[in-house]
């Protein structure tokens, strides 16, 4: 029988590979720390929608089931899938795809690490905005591969520029990413300036990650330039793409990516390797999602804009300055002005205020004045955040007078 005491861990338990980076002290392990302890937190943290499924893409899900969708498919994905995501990439303004050039893979999250595996050699440069979705670093470091940040500002709107990158680039510079919305800012970079990194991305010989999987959402008429619709880009971008935020669907962990057959033949092995092939009763929702009727991603979109807008009003009443976002379901504010560090505020405003939302230095920026608020809760609550974000600002405002 086993016993109820913890036992000591073996020393071979307790040796890592050094890829391994476990950071106990993180801002974020601390704040789960906190939030276990306290009710009626309101989590403003993760970026898993709020939203179910839409109700035919989970039926769907259902009666694959029901006629014996358990096995492994295509290691690419099912045919009609593939055939379905190039339909919809060319709808929504992207290049033309063959079926043999899309991966389906578990979440788009596996599409980076794929990428990055198959392509980056140990030294290989690869460069990711700062702030910019905290995976992309962990993937580049699993490939022995070199992060090279780069900051992103307010003032621009937090867009990438083609200036900033260029003063970045090296002989060994290999990958570009790009998170066009942002993560964690919200912003879509805007089509004049992903001209500009795309000639840099040509005159340099980069390989162009676009990550694209909150292109649907978007706001203020912003429109997302699809990297790979561009001339001379379609040879040199894996875009990646996915269901889990516009069609609220992080849990079936379906993505994909899109990409010449000349890249997605090594990165099919890798994946292969990695999950076989991504989950049959998922990618029979995900075709669903993709054929079937598209105004549930257009009622998403509109309750996140009016949580963006609400959310926006509120900062303004504050004082927090932030970059209008007009994409994701995301604001970046900067709380500097209350004289915390924003890892720091978001410890106050946990412990007094049972807001949970994460600090800017969990996503790679390069200060410590900004928070990710993700808006996904419904207005009432999201509302309620508001209030309570408020008045702990105006206690620390008054503190500090
Ligand atoms: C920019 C970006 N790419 C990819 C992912 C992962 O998405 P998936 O759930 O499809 O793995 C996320 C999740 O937050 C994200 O923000």
């Amino acid at each position: 029988m086993m016993s109820a005491m913890t036992p000591t861990p073996s020393r071979a338990a307790t040796r890592f590979a050094d890829r391994v980076k476990i950071k106990q002290s993180s801002v974020r392990t601390r704040m789960l720390d906190i939030a276990a302890k306290l009710t009626d937190v309101i989590a403003l943290g993760r970026g898993d929608p709020d939203l179910d499924t839409p109700a035919h893409i989970v039926e769907a899900g259902r009666a694959a089931l029901a006629k014996g969708a358990t096995h492994y498919t295509h290691p690419l994905g099912m045919p009609e899938l593939r055939k379905a995501i190039c339909e919809a990439i060319k709808r929504d303004g992207g290049a033309e795809y063959f079926p043999d050039e899309i991966v389906v893979t578990a979440g788009a999250q596996e599409s980076m690490f794929v990428a990055m595996l198959a392509l980056v050699s140990p030294g290989d440069e690869v460069i990711i905005p700062s702030p910019g979705y905290n995976s992309y670093h962990q993937a580049v470091e699993l490939a022995e591969g070199k992060i090279v940040t780069v900051p992103t500002y307010e003032k621009d709107g937090f867009a990438l520029t083609a200036d900033e990158v260029a003063k970045v680039l090296t002989p060994n510079s290999r990958i570009l990413c790009l998170i066009n919305p942002s993560n964690p800012t919200g912003m879509v970079i805007p089509p004049s300036e992903i001209d500009k990194l795309c000639a840099l991305a040509i005159e340099h010989d980069l390989i162009v990650i676009s990550d694209e999987i909150y292109a649907k959402l978007t706001y203020d008429n912003a429109r997302v330039q699809r990297v790979a619709a561009l001339p001379g880009m379609r040879e040199r971008t894996i875009t990646i793409d996915g269901f889990s935020k516009a069609y609220s669907m992080t849990g079936w962990r379906v993505g994909y990516f899109a990409a010449p057959k000349s890249f997605t033949t090594p990165m099919a092995e890798i994946h292969h390797g990695l999950a076989i092939c991504a989950p049959a009763v998922s990618q029979h929702a995900a075709l669903a999602a993709l054929t079937g009727p598209q105004d549930c991603v257009e009622e998403s979109r509109r309750l996140y804009d009016e949580r963006r807008k609400l959310m926006c009003a509120a900062l303004d009443r504050m004082g927090l300055s932030y970059a209008r976002p007009n994409g994701a379901f995301y604001v970046y504010a900067n709380v500097s002005s209350t004289g915390l560090s924003a890892s720091d505020f978001c410890i106050r405003l946990l412990e007094e205020g049972k807001v949970m939302m994460f600090p800017g230095s969990l996503f790679g920026d390069h200060c410590d004045d900004y928070v990710r608020i993700s808006l996904l809760q419904p207005l009432a609550k999201v509302e309620e955040a508001a209030a309570r974000m408020e008045k702990v600002v105006k206690a620390l405002r008054a503190a500090r007078a």
